[in-house]
């Protein structure tokens, strides 16, 4: 269904397909846990060029490569040629010699689209400025099996905090094809960019999906997620200041897990998250500028509403399930 195809933006899916790769990651992770050995990528070498850092998004893609039966190459952009002394355009065709799909995380989405464009090889966004998809599909099926009952289009997600970053750009893409309910909550100036939203509206016209931005806390009621992410993002550093004081009142805190008046919401993260001052860069960030840039406090991280490292690891699954679906046997 999805063979050679690239990962790059979820607008380039339609809902039967991302059910398609959450079927298949269920099953991915079925096979797993039941410790049945895999090879459907024998003979596939994928490249793996980061040039921001990641933990979970390269352990995802590095051994679901294995575990399929490939060879995965991780490449450290700033130790390689890339985009310093030999254009996007030349490394692409040089790699596409090599490697049969490309994982690329970085800053400008346009390398993405270029990559895809002068490779022709599969190529998969591990993150962007503009988005990161392969985060949402981990998402929909954490929400899946928190909420076996509950088809996606019955869902609330109210994403709180900087609601025009990558995640939550992805976040109101997904929910649209999806069809599900999604709330921005957080300051007007962090509503997400125009062109996002039209984007989105196109589809939930079709989808029946509802995008709604908020600053008021009434917005949370009846919530099934309650979804955050850092306030500064790789790259925004010299937002640290400015973000802390905007985002305080937008801080995950018992108080707005309560104001869902629903006992069963849960809290999900794309990890990682900033809730304690064991982090170098909270405690860097209070240091250097009194900055307090926890985006949820630890009490509602280790609480039983949150299902972060589920869906940290369910990375895993749906990675190898885009691998698969476009690159399998
Ligand atoms: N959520 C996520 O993408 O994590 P990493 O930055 O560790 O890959
Ligand atoms: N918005 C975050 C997501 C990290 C997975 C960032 O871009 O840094």
């Amino acid at each position: 269904m999805l063979k050679n195809r690239s990962f790059i933006s979820l607008l380039d899916f339609s809902q039967a397909e991302i059910d398609y790769l959450l079927d298949l990651s269920h099953f991915l992770k079925a096979q797993r846990q039941q410790g049945i050995k895999r090879n459907s990528l024998a003979g596939k070498n994928i490249a793996l060029l980061f040039e921001k850092t990641s933990t979970r998004t390269r352990s995802s893609f590095e051994i679901g490569v294995i575990e399929e039966g490939g060879y995965p190459s991780f490449i450290d952009v700033s130790s390689s040629q890339f985009g310093k002394k030999e254009s996007v355009e030349d490394s692409a065709k040089v790699l596409a010699g090599f490697f049969h799909g490309i994982e690329f995380r970085g800053f400008s989405h346009q390398t993405v689209e270029d990559l895809a464009k002068y490779s022709g090889v599969p190529i998969y966004n591990g993150l962007t400025d503009d988005e990161h998809p392969t985060q949402i599909l981990a998402d929909l099926m954490t929400i899946q099996e928190a909420f076996p009952d509950k088809p996606l289009n019955k869902i609330k997600v109210v994403y709180v905090g900087d609601a025009r970053n990558n995640m939550s750009n992805a976040w109101i893409y997904g929910c649209a094809i999806m069809g599900m309910h999604f709330v921005a909550y957080g300051p007007q100036e962090l509503f997400p960019d125009k062109a996002v939203l039209a984007k989105a509206e196109a589809i939930a016209k079709t989808s029946g999906a509802t995008i709604q931005l908020s600053s008021d806390i009434s917005s949370l009621q009846d919530a099934d997620v309650l979804y955050t992410d850092v306030w500064i993002s790789m790259g925004e550093e010299s937002q640290i200041e400015h973000r802390a004081k905007l985002l305080q009142p937008y801080k995950i805190t018992t108080q707005l897990i309560n104001a869902t008046n629903n006992p069963n919401v849960v809290f999900m993260h794309c990890l990682p998250a900033f809730h304690d001052f064991e982090t170098k860069f909270v405690q860097d960030a209070l240091d250097k500028f009194g900055a307090d840039v926890r985006e949820v406090d630890d009490e509602v991280f280790r609480s039983k509403h949150s299902i972060v490292f589920q869906q940290a690891h369910n990375r895993l699954h749906t990675i190898k399930a885009i691998l698969v679906a476009t690159l399998g046997e």
